[in-house]
């Protein structure tokens, strides 16, 4: 692992030079009079699902593709029809539909995943003899001479290291075949590298065959072969190469690299199976922990939705054994009877079952051994109990009939249980008054990064009293590049000043090999013998290896820019017949622009980035010339119906009300800008303002407004003053109706802590701006050492992104720091974000 503590006087120097004498009226202000809500030490969590090959490929250590030649089952609980997997015919849990879910199935590519056979022979998957029930396919290899090889390409190649030490387990059931078989790692070109010769020539019925190869040459694509000397038929089953050289040695578990690199982020606890694997496209295929636990031999595999066989290798127990292994409290996640809600859909109107296999997982976890299920986590080697933190019912459920089934599930789960943490899966929003009882809900956000700039405020704003929160699922899901990295730190400073009410949070999806991406945004890359996290992964270690055990109030106050300076203009659908008598006014009072209409408005429709919806687009609403920073806006204003082109159906024509909306502060493209809505925002009849950042819109860091219905078709006489640069003042006629103080998205973010373990006060301060900001730090308390130190994550530009051929381009940088004091200014870089650890007293 690289250093993390680097002094070169290069660094220094240039942080020294940087923070000389900057002269600023910002602030930002930590107080220690009283301190905040204390911070979960094991907040920052990861979130485990099998997507884009995390585990088979990936964590799980395994080397051998399709190892028990199950690939081609369908689905559990669907039937194969032309060409189909088809779930039941069941309606939804959420609305009664029918989703009549189905996916594209192919036996003859799936059965051979993996695998290729090259001789004189025929070869086929078959269930006549099976190896066990579980798994009960098999390669049958009819060989009309010797010399033929099945042969296993891994997971996009078989990495090996010289000398080191391969387990090797695979079953021949040789039915008429007497000869040899020989097993080799060979490199791409055939060469062996590691080889054992089994005599079959003795052997009846389904026969194990081990050994240890150690390879004499590192390659990072070789392949596995099986091949035989003579004519005649055998099966072949369970092929298993296993390095021996896992993290913390355990014999099938988990990839040394990639689980250092889980160690690195200091996990507090790890979610797992999911994710949408643990519902299911149809309620038959949930992930179904029983099925996990045992000799992975006996393990049945399962096609996950994320379309491809899971073997459950990394299954119940060593996911347990994970979790202890990195000091993370295991949280579980359970399906209760509901599959998933965008697939089929399907649920089981019974519970009980659901309800026995928590009990039963919650005894395998920690039930003493005598117990049926405690007795099976001693035979799998652990005979002390883990320590089960929280289960999650569900994945994200919804509606009504969930909560109904989680009220259920919790009152008997609680009372038997009072010290485990259950989670809903519902986010914030009303439908969580249908829980009785809840410990935390679990929102998840999929978004782009402005979302997450607008609502680091977010928390701030949810009723107090009535659940925790859980982030299980977050991820600025359109850029993955360092814009995504700070924007996802925004949002978590705002998690962690609410540690309050925010628990704990986790990153979402965790890994990807990179041969396979089912998923945009992951934090960590695979490939077959490196690892590599990208900006985002060194957000997640930065909070979780600087949690502070309480927070302090801290306030970033900043020189306002008058962001209302720009284009004045007007939205809607129809201009000509919703505005009149427009009239712009200086900040002296004098008319700068008059309009008896918008006739001669120049109305362009712009093709949106979906290609399917046509839209007046705002930079052609503009009023042509138009700008204005202090002054006044008059103007006539109506809401009338108009045909839109339905947004599925280009060709259908949807009647519907275009309220309307006046445009301030625009800048030259229209891709920044306010509009006050008149009358309605999306479904609340309202007056309000709200933001559009680099030409998105919709989100409001300060969603405050007025209550306002405009009625169809009637005149209203709107005025508009421009105060300050920076305050909105609306009256619709000649009343007031709201008075607003505009927020700039200045995308700079700043929290403290203390760290009671060390006494320092730890500063967090995202600067996703392209400019360095200039701010001066005030610590209001007795005693701060000029020494500590600044860790500094940062890149040159929003848009890059760590590589495999780069993967440190973003990394975080800690260097020693002396210039600390009770008031300092520095100077946060560009695109950055950084963390100060200030030694001080704890008031
Ligand atoms: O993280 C990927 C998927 O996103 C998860 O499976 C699901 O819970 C969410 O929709």
């Amino acid at each position: 692992m690289r250093n993390y503590l680097i002094s070169t006087a290069l660094f220094g120097l240039c942080l020294a030079a940087c923070n000389t004498e900057p002269k600023t009226d910002n602030l930002i202000s930590v107080d220690y009079a009283e301190a905040g809500a204390e911070v979960n030490p094991n907040m920052y969590g990861i979130f485990f699902e099998e997507i884009n090959h995390a585990g088979d490929g990936g964590l799980y250590a395994e080397l051998i593709q399709n190892r028990n030649f199950e690939e081609a089952v369908l689905p559990s609980g669907t039937v194969y029809k032309n060409g189909y997997a088809v779930a039941p015919h069941s309606p939804s849990y959420s609305n009664g539909r029918y989703k009549d879910w189905k996916v594209e199935w192919n036996y003859d590519s799936l059965k051979m995943v993996g695998w290729t056979v090259t001789g004189d022979a025929t070869y086929d998957v078959v269930k006549d003899r099976p190896l066990h029930p579980n798994t009960p396919n098999a390669m049958k290899l009819v060989m009309k001479q010797g010399d033929v090889a099945l042969t296993n390409s891994g997971y996009w190649g078989i990495p090996v290291r010289a000398q080191d030490k391969y387990d090797l387990r695979f079953y021949v059931n040789p039915v008429n075949y007497k000869g040899n078989v020989t097993a080799s790692i060979v490199d791409a070109e055939g060469n062996n590298l590691a080889t054992e010769t089994f005599d079959l020539s003795q052997a009846k019925d389904w026969t194990e065959c081990t050994a240890v190869l150690t390879p004499d040459k590192t390659v990072k694509d070789g392949k596995f072969e099986l091949r035989f000397d003579n004519a005649g038929t055998a099966y072949v089953d369970y092929v298993s190469l296993f390095p021996q050289d896992t993290y913390k040695g355990h014999k099938n578990g988990m990839r040394k690299d990639v689980a250092q690199k889980l160690e690195q982020l200091n996990p507090g606890f790890i979610r797992w199976p999911g994710g949408c694997i643990v519902e299911g496209a149809t309620l038959g295929n949930r992930a179904k922990w029983k099925e996990t636990i045992g000799d992975p031999m006996t393990r049945k595999s399962e096609w996950i939705l994320w379309n491809y066989h899971c073997t459950w290798g990394f299954g119940y127990h060593e996911f347990l054994q994970l979790c202890e292994d990195l000091g993370a409290d295991p949280m579980l996640v359970v399906n209760v009877g509901l599959s998933c809600e965008v697939r089929n859909g399907d649920f089981d109107p019974k519970f009980d079952s659901y309800l026995q296999d928590v009990c039963d997982a919650i005894e395998y976890a920690q039930g003493d051994v005598n117990t049926t299920w405690g007795a099976k986590r001693a035979e799998a080697g652990h005979p002390e109990p883990f320590k089960l933190k929280y289960i999650e019912l569900g994945n994200e459920q919804i509606g009504e009939y969930y909560a109904d089934r989680y009220n259920q599930m919790y009152d008997i789960l609680k009372e038997k249980y009072p010290e485990i943490t259950f989670i809903s899966t519902l986010g914030l929003g009303p439908v969580t008054d249908n829980l009785k009882r809840v410990d935390m809900i679990d929102p998840h956000w999929y978004v782009n990064p402005t979302f997450f700039y607008e609502n680091d405020s977010i928390f701030d704003a949810v009723e107090r009293g009535k659940y925790d929160i859980y982030v299980g699922e977050y991820a600025a899901i359109s850029a993955a590049n360092m814009d995504g990295a700070l924007s996802e730190a925004a949002f978590l400073t705002g998690m962690e000043r609410n540690s309050d009410i925010v628990k704990i949070a986790s990153y979402a999806p965790l890994f990807e090999n990179n041969n396979r991406r089912d998923w945009p945004t992951n934090l960590i890359w695979i490939n077959n013998d490196t690892t590599m996290g990208r900006a985002s992964y060194y957000v997640q270690q930065m909070f979780s290896n600087n949690t502070p055990s309480v927070n302090l109030p801290t306030t970033l106050t900043e020189t306002k820019p008058n962001v209302l300076a720009g284009a004045v203009g007007v939205t809607g659908a129809q201009p000509a017949e919703q505005y009149a008598n427009v009239k712009l006014y200086d900040a002296e009072g004098n008319l700068v622009y008059e309009a008896q209409d918008l006739t001669e408005f120049k109305q362009i429709e712009r093709e949106q980035p979906n290609g399917r919806r046509r839209w007046a687009a705002p930079a052609s609403s503009i009023l042509q010339g138009q700008t204005l920073e202090n002054g006044r806006i008059e103007m006539n204003v109506k809401a009338v119906k108009v045909g839109m082109p339905n947004w599925r159906n280009p060709e259908q024509i949807d009647s519907v009300v275009s309220y309307p909306g006046i445009i301030l502060g625009a800048d030259a493209d229209a891709q920044n800008y306010y509009t006050v809505h008149m009358g309605s925002n999306g479904d609340n009849p309202v007056i309000n303002i709200a933001r559009t950042t680099n030409g998105e819109g919709g989100f409001n860091r300060d969603p405050k407004g007025a209550a306002y219905t405009m009625d169809l078709d009637q005149w209203y006489k709107v005025t508009i003053d421009l105060c300050d640069g920076n305050v909105v003042k609306v009256s619709v006629n000649d009343q007031e109706v709201m008075t607003e103080p505009v927020r700039p998205l200045t995308k700079h973010y700043a929290i403290a802590g203390y760290d009671k373990a060390t006494g320092e006060t730890v500063i967090k301060v995202v600067n996703a701006s392209n400019t360095p900001y200039v701010s001066r730090v005030k610590l209001n308390c007795a005693d701060v050492s000029k020494k500590g130190t600044v860790t500094t994550l940062q890149a040159e530009n929003l848009t890059d992104e760590n590589s495999f051929e780069n993967p440190e381009l973003i990394f975080p940088a800690t260097t020693e720091y002396n210039r600390f004091g009770k008031e300092f200014s520095y100077t946060f870089p560009a695109n950055s974000f950084t963390i100060m650890r200030v030694p001080t007293s704890e008031k």
